[in-house]
C-alpha cells in the first residue's frame, strides 16, 4: 500500500469524513483549510456573547450509515437531540408547526462535530490552496503564500463547487461538472438580547419574508450563550439581491423582518453581527456521491455532490474515500 500521503483540501464535514475513512483503512492523510479551524459551514463562530452557530443549525439522519455515525457521536457526547417548539410563518401569520422529525445539534455547539472528527488528524489551517499540480509522479499543492506542499499520491478536493472548479484545472472533466453547480448565498445574522424575548418560539421556518429561518440558541442543549441569542437566516433570493449590502444594513433589515415574524415585543439587541455565506447551499440535489478521475488520482466530494445538508456532506466524504480505496485494491 502507498506510503506517500493523501492530500485533502477542506476540513468541512465532507473532507473530515473522507479523512476518517481513509485513516481507518491505514492511509496517511494531510488536510488543508483556509479557515482557522475545522467544520466549514458547520463550524461555530466565537463572539463576545458566546459561540454562535451561524451556518448549519441542526441536522437530520436518514441514511443508515450516517445513523451509525450519529450514534457514535451521541455516545461520545458530541451531539444531542434538539426538540424545539417549532413554528412556521408566512409573512406575519405565525402558527405552531410541530412534527415527528428527529433533529440533532452538536453540543455544546455545532462546531463540536468538526472538532471531534478532526482531533487525531494532521491538518494545516489558515492555508488557502490556490493550485493543485502534478510533478513527475506525484501531486503537489500551492498555497496563497506561494508555498508548495507535497508530494501526495492522491488529492481529495472537499470544497464548495465554485471553489473546487478553480482547483481542478488538471482534470478538466471534473472541473466542468463542478462549474455547472450553482450555489446560493445566505446572509446570517446573530442578535443578543439582555432579557429573554417574551415568546415560546424556538425555531421557525419562514416564507413570504426576507427570512427563511430563525432559531433561539438557548433552546439548544448545552448551549453556552449567557444572553438570549438568536440566529436569523435570510432566504437565498433576498441574500442574492442584497449580496453587497453593508453588514449594518443587513442587520437592520433582518432584525425588522424578525420583529414582524415573531409577534412579540422586540427591544433593540445589545449585540449583533452579520455573516455572509457566499456558497451556502447548492441550488439543487445531485446523486453523484463523489466525483473521481481515478487514473489521475483526483477525487471530489462535498454536500453539493448529494444534498446540501450535513448528512449529504458526510456521505459524500465516505463515497470519495470508498472510490479511492477501491482503486487501490
Ligand atoms: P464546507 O463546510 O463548505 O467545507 C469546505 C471547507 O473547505 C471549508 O472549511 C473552507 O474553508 C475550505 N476551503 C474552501 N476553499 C478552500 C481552499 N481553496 N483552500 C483551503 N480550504 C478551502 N445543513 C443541515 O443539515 N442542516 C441545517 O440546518 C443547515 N443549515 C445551514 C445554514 C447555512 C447558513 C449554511 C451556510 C449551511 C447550512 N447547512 C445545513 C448546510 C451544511 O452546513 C453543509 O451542507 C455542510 O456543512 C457542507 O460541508 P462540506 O464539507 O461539503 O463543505
Ligand atoms: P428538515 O426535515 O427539518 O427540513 C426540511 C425542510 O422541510 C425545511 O427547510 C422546511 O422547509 C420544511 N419543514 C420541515 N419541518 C417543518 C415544519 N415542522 N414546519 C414547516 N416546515 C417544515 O431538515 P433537513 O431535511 O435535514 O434540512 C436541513 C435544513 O437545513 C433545511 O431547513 C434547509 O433549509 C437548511 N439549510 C439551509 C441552508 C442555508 O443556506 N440557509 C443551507 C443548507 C440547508
Amino acid at each position: 500500500m502507498t506510503t506517500v500521503p493523501i492530500a485533502i483540501i477542506g476540513t468541512g464535514i465532507a473532507g473530515l469524513s473522507a479523512a476518517q475513512a481513509l485513516t481507518k483503512a491505514g492511509l496517511v492523510v494531510h488536510l488543508f483549510d483556509k479557515s482557522r479551524g475545522p467544520g466549514g459551514r458547520a463550524a461555530s463562530k466565537r463572539s463576545e456573547v458566546g459561540h454562535l452557530d451561524l451556518g448549519a443549525q441542526y441536522f437530520t439522519a436518514r441514511d443508515r450509515r450516517f445513523v451509525a455515525q450519529l450514534q457514535q457521536w451521541q455516545a461520545q457526547g458530541v451531539v444531542a437531540e434538539w426538540s424545539p417548539t417549532l413554528y412556521s410563518a408566512n409573512g406575519n401569520a405565525l402558527s405552531l408547526s410541530p412534527d415527528e422529525q428527529v433533529r440533532w445539534v452538536g453540543t455544546p455547539r455545532m462546531g463540536a462535530i468538526g472538532r471531534e472528527l478532526a482531533k487525531d488528524l494532521q491538518a494545516v489551517y489558515s492555508c488557502r490552496i490556490v493550485e493543485v499540480f502534478r510533478g513527475k509522479q506525484y501531486w503537489h499543492l500551492l498555497d496563497a503564500n506561494n508555498q508548495s506542499h507535497g508530494p501526495f499520491s492522491h488529492v481529495v478536493c472537499a470544497v464548495p463547487a465554485p471553489q473546487a472548479t478553480a482547483l481542478l484545472s488538471a482534470a478538466p472533466k471534473l472541473a466542468a461538472v463542478a462549474a455547472g453547480v450553482k450555489m446560493d448565498p445566505t446572509w446570517a445574522v446573530a442578535l443578543a438580547f439582555e432579557q429573554p424575548l417574551a415568546t415560546d418560539l424556538q425555531g421557525c421556518f419562514v416564507q413570504g419574508s426576507p427570512l427563511d429561518w430563525l432559531a433561539s440558541n438557548r433552546s439548544k442543549p448545552g448551549h453556552d450563550a449567557t444572553l438570549d441569542t438568536w440566529v436569523l437566516h435570510a432566504s437565498g433570493e433576498w441574500s442574492r439581491q442584497h449580496i453587497d449590502l453593508a453588514r449594518e444594513a443587513v442587520v437592520d433589515h433582518l432584525y425588522g423582518a424578525f420583529a414582524e415574524v415573531a409577534n412579540c415585543p422586540m427591544p433593540p439587541p445589545v449585540f449583533s453581527l452579520a455573516h455572509r455565506w457566499l456558497y451556502a447551499r447548492p441550488a439543487g440535489n445531485h446523486e453523484w456521491g463523489a466525483l473521481a478521475d481515478a487514473d489521475l488520482g483526483l477525487y471530489v466530494c462535498g454536500d453539493w455532490c448529494l444534498s446540501g445538508r450535513v448528512e449529504g456532506a458526510w456521505l459524500s466524504g465516505q463515497e470519495a474515500a470508498r472510490k479511492l480505496l477501491e482503486h487501490l485494491d
